[in-house]
């Protein structure tokens, strides 16, 4: 029965390729991310799953795997090397583990705020950074979104820098967010994100570092009622075509591809410099969350000891921090 519906289904195929006009996915090609499915980056990704057979006239289709299906950005990074993934939104801090340049981007209050932040994401120097990419990690990098600004939740309150030592808060897996915390005497503990709500919720950990959208809608300021809005990070997404992928592809599907993505990475962008303030509001004015500002000032001794770190490692930083000042 099998074989006899595999044989209908691919004579129905068969039928259709003759038939003029009537357009065939051909290359079925698959996009991963770690966020869940409501968030703003798989959303886009269906979407851009919707356009791609019209777009290319039926020659390539997107199936959009969310949540961490095929791994977290350590894993999905690798499998775009070796072309078993074709296409990816990942964390700048991924790249930064490989590239240690793209720590620049996570210098401590580089930016004001989202707004800001989307203004430095969107310089010539944020783009030509890309430029390595192929040469040093074997991916395309085809431009880049974000996923907001980092902030702080806490099961507990805290008053000041000093009650955050010895705290164990979860971090994404990277080194300049980890250095970071380091140096505020936290117990910076990596996490993927799909294994954060449990872990705040079973107080594996004491806090979270987190952006406003997922702070709201995974409602993590239930576990963690203590909500800083702190803006201390920027946290830049890319988009990445496997490197062998590319290679493969004709020049007219990669300009089908560059148009699409980098319109929908530019949208995110502007989701993101409109909604974050929004997200971080409706969070405030939650039943039981006590929100509160953090600045610089706050951080401050941390913010020169990452400094010491990184200006050496990242050489980037430089320019980054001179675009920020041009653009605030
Ligand atoms: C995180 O690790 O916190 C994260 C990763 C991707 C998007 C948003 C947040």
């Amino acid at each position: 029965m099998k074989n006899l519906r595999l044989t209908f289904a691919a004579m129905a195929l068969g039928a259709a390729s003759l038939v003029p006009g009537l357009a065939v996915a051909q290359t079925e090609l698959r996009i991963g991310m770690i966020t869940p499915p409501p968030h703003v980056w798989s959303q886009t990704a269906m979407q851009m799953a919707e356009e791609l057979p019209d777009l290319s006239d039926g020659r390539l289709s997107l199936q959009v795997f969310p949540g961490g299906q095929l791994g977290n950005e350590a894993a999905m990074l690798q499998q775009l090397q070796t072309g078993a993934l074709d296409m990816a939104f990942l964390t700048i801090a991924e790249i930064s583990n490989r590239v240690p340049d793209f720590g620049a981007f996570y210098a401590p209050f580089l930016a004001d705020d989202m707004a800001h932040a989307a203004r430095i994401i969107r310089s010539d120097v944020a783009r030509d950074m890309l430029e390595v990419l192929p040469e040093e990690v074997g991916v395309v990098g085809i431009g880049y979104a974000s996923a907001g600004m980092r902030h702080l939740v806490s099961r507990s309150p805290i008053n000041d820098a000093s009650d955050l030592a010895g705290l164990r808060i979860r971090i994404t897996p990277f080194e300049p967010i980890r250095d970071f915390y380091n140096a505020l005497d936290v117990t910076a503990t990596p996490m993927a994100l799909p294994q954060v709500y449990e872990a705040l919720a079973n107080a594996q950990v004491d806090g979270i570092d987190m952006d406003a959208e997922l702070i709201w809608a995974m409602r993590y300021f239930e576990p963690g009622p203590y909500v800083m809005e702190s803006n201390h990070m920027l946290f830049p997404m890319v988009g990445l075509v496997s490197g062998r992928v590319w290679a493969r592809m004709s020049e007219e599907d990669r300009e089908v591809i560059t148009e699409m993505m980098s319109r929908h990475l530019d949208t995110i962008l502007d989701t993101y410099a409109e909604r974050d303030p929004e997200w971080m509001a409706q969070t405030a004015a939650e039943e039981g969350v006590t929100h509160s500002v953090l600045d610089a000032e706050f951080f401050a001794d941390a913010i020169e000891a990452w400094e010491e770190i990184w200006a050496p490692r990242a050489p980037m930083l430089a320019e980054l921090r001179r675009v920020a000042e041009e653009t605030r």
